[in-house]
């Protein structure tokens, strides 16, 4: 088979998860400052986001700051707060011409008010959007979602009657972010480290977990595409033996 009918005959993920790592070791090997590797890294993001759109993958979401990204040098965290805000401005309207659905998860309350009004506009002006379903994960952390969902669940059941023996895995997921898509399929985590550092703890419980040492910056549309291809050459078992898959498959 050649290399284009390959790529025709590859399963695609429906959803990929990403953490974007690497910024920092980018910008130390040139001796710039970690925030000129975070702007570099916008550029990867716009590029994976628009390989998304081109193959049709029903969703992305991104680890752009973490609930404890909050630590860093307060320059730092001042930067990205800068980069976030100048980053939407400039992108929201590139996004929507190409029809994706931009929506934010995590507290989004520890923002500056222009940084929620930001967000806020984002989501409001691509809601109608039916393509690729971008989630931008900030101020996100796994345990805060469980949590959330939690406070959720229990507010509900105050007024719903719901009791502890109504709540079920499908029940509970309504209350996660990332409910309204597929669970991702595919993580990806760049800059060499084989962790989920308090990515998506719940949503990941069956995802393909691809780890790569490129940093983020150099995370080029051949890096994208063949994590694709890694994807494709999986068998997705959700605890059945392969055997049983391959019979499912024939069938
Ligand atoms: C981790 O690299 C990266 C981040 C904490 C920030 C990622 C943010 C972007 C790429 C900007 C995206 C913008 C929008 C609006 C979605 P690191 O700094 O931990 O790298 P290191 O491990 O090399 O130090």
């Amino acid at each position: 088979m050649t290399e284009a009918q390959d790529k025709k005959n590859r399963i695609l993920p429906r959803h990929v998860a990403v953490v974007m790592d690497g910024n920092g070791r980018w910008a130390n090997k040139r001796h710039l400052p970690r925030a000129m590797g975070h702007k570099a890294g916008v550029n990867s993001t716009r590029k994976i986001v628009e390989n998304c759109v081109k193959e049709k993958i029903a969703a992305l979401t991104i680890f752009a700051f973490s609930s404890e990204n909050w630590a860093r040098p307060k320059a730092e965290v001042s930067a990205l707060m800068s980069l976030f805000v100048s980053t939407i401005t400039s992108e929201v309207k590139k996004l929507s011409k190409n029809n994706v659905r931009v929506q934010f998860i995590g507290d989004r309350k520890r923002f500056s008010e222009k940084l929620q009004s930001k967000i806020n506009a984002a989501e409001e002006s691509t809601k109608n959007n039916t393509g690729l379903h971008l989630y931008i994960a900030a101020n996100y952390g796994g345990r805060w979602d469980v949590v959330n969902a939690c406070r959720l669940l229990i507010n509900d059941a105050q007024h719903d009657g719901r009791t502890a023996e109504d709540i079920d895995e499908a029940l509970f997921d309504s209350y996660m972010s990332l409910s309204e898509s597929p669970a991702p399929d595919l993580f990806i985590r760049t800059g060499g480290e084989q962790r989920i550092s308090n990515f998506l703890i719940w949503q990941l419980a069956y995802s393909e977990l691809y780890f790569v040492d490129v940093l983020w910056p150099d995370f080029s549309d051949k890096d994208f595409d063949e994590a694709l291809s890694w994807y494709s050459g999986k068998q997705r078992r959700f605890g059945k033996t392969g055997q049983q898959v391959l019979e499912e498959q024939s069938t």
